[in-house]
């Protein structure tokens, strides 16, 4: 998968340039500005803040910080995320509702192994973020496509689909979806089938399993309600995290279910006999927002990327081959962009060789492909996915002059 012989955004490899172990995963290859990381700009990474926060935490919580956690994280955070959820998304949870996690990765693993039986069916969109279909894929799990659009995943060929699958014998485990700032297209499925799709999973009894990742990163207002905030108890697990909003090294994170669901999760015996993960992060967390910096980091972040986003799609105009086209995302990481024509698998050494570089959107659908998947996985050969999130705009700004000169030909 390496695109280099070092480490890829598409999947590790092991060791680091000159043998030595690595810290991070992200390695820089000299005078390559790769658009393909989905990564934060260190720069934007609130070091010294949380320098002064783990020392605060430290002395503000005693022995306790480094005690074995409570199985369901613990409860400032707790709490602390029933307040920001309050401000962020339609409806807060109660305390029971909510499980602190290793971030969305993590909880994911779980979902897998806790929501599903083996040989079960995990319904996705095509296209979806590609390491959700590795995650899953690591399970003995059947992924199904489904179609998605300028407006979301296709809610109406849900009936259809579902109705095949029982047809054969399958049972379906949950339907694993991106509903805000999706990763890779960027795109913000509507409110109408928002509020179909959860009408949808009540009358079939479909359980949904909502990546919430990028709520906090909204460009243009308030994010929209999540999929958890309209829908029934027990039909929704969202899944958030600190990862965007806050740092990705942290990895703490969060869901938010029903209560019986929540204690599913809390009641796991690795997390009965380890604590929650990341129990010393959490409380750092939880420090950051009781002093009130949160909310300060988020509103920074938006910023920085909302002017991220639009260096680049300028940028995109100027640099791309006439009949290109690409999504305006409202929030998030990402844009997907599809040329007229072409074969964006075999044009990335070329575009990497200029000094550029994007992920192909074949990467993004299961391996099963898809029949009538819409138009994104239709045209996934001829697409890629941009990040603007680890560059600052005179660097997007020169990778995408880059890359236009290699796919103008
Ligand atoms: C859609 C999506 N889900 C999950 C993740 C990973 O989340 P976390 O860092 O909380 O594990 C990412 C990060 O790129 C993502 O884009």
């Amino acid at each position: 998968m390496s695109l280099s012989g070092q480490q890829s955004p598409q999947g590790p490899s092991p060791g680091a340039a000159g043998g030595r172990l690595p810290v991070a995963e992200f390695v820089e290859e000299p005078g390559v500005i790769d658009l393909a990381w989905g990564h934060p700009d260190p720069t934007l990474l609130p070091f010294e803040e949380l320098a002064e926060l783990a020392r605060t935490t430290l002395r503000r919580f005693g022995p306790e910080a480094l005690a074995y956690g409570a199985p369901a994280g613990p409860g400032p955070l707790i709490e602390a995320v029933v307040d920001r959820l309050g401000r962020t998304d339609s409806r807060p949870p109660g305390p029971e509702e909510i499980c602190l996690t290793g971030g969305v990765s993590a909880a994911l693993e779980q979902c897998a192994g806790l929501l599903a039986e083996p040989g079960q069916v995990i319904l996705v969109e095509a296209p979806t973020y590609h390491f959700a279909l590795r995650i899953l894929g690591s399970h003995p799990l059947e992924i199904c496509p489904l179609p998605f659009d300028s407006e979301g995943l296709v809610v109406e060929a849900l009936p259809e689909r579902l109705a095949r699958i029982r047809a054969s014998g399958r049972k379906v485990g949950f339907l694993y979806t991106i509903p805000t700032f999706h990763n890779p297209t960027g795109l913000t499925l509507s409110p109408e089938r928002r509020g179909a799709l959860v009408r949808l999973a009540e009358a079939e009894g479909l359980l949904l399993v909502e990546d919430d990742v990028y709520r906090e990163l909204s460009f243009e207002g308030p994010a929209p309600p999540s999929l958890w905030s309209l829908a029934p108890p027990g039909r929704v697990v969202r899944l958030g995290s600190f990862a965007k909003s806050l740092a990705p090294g942290l990895r703490v994170g969060y869901l938010t279910a029903d209560r019986s669901l929540a204690e599913r999760f809390s009641g796991q015996p690795w997390l009965q006999s380890g604590g929650a993960p990341s129990h010393l992060p959490s409380l750092l967390v939880a420090t950051c927002m009781a002093e009130g910096q949160y909310p300060a980091n988020v509103h920074r972040l938006q910023a920085a990327y909302r002017q991220r986003r639009e260096a680049l799609l300028e940028a995109l105009k100027a640099a791309m081959p006439e009949g290109t086209t690409w999504t305006r995302p409202a929030g998030g990481y990402f844009t997907w962009v599809t040329l007229p024509e072409g074969d964006t698998r075999k044009l990335l050494p070329a575009v990497k060789e200029a000094g550029s570089g994007y992920i192909p959107g074949t990467t993004f659908l299961p391996p099963k492909r898809p029949e009538a998947c819409g138009p994104f996985a239709e045209q996934a050969s001829r697409s890629f996915r941009l990040a603007w999130s680890r560059y600052s705009p005179e660097d997007l700004r020169e990778s995408v002059r880059r890359m236009g000169g290699v796919l103008r030909g």
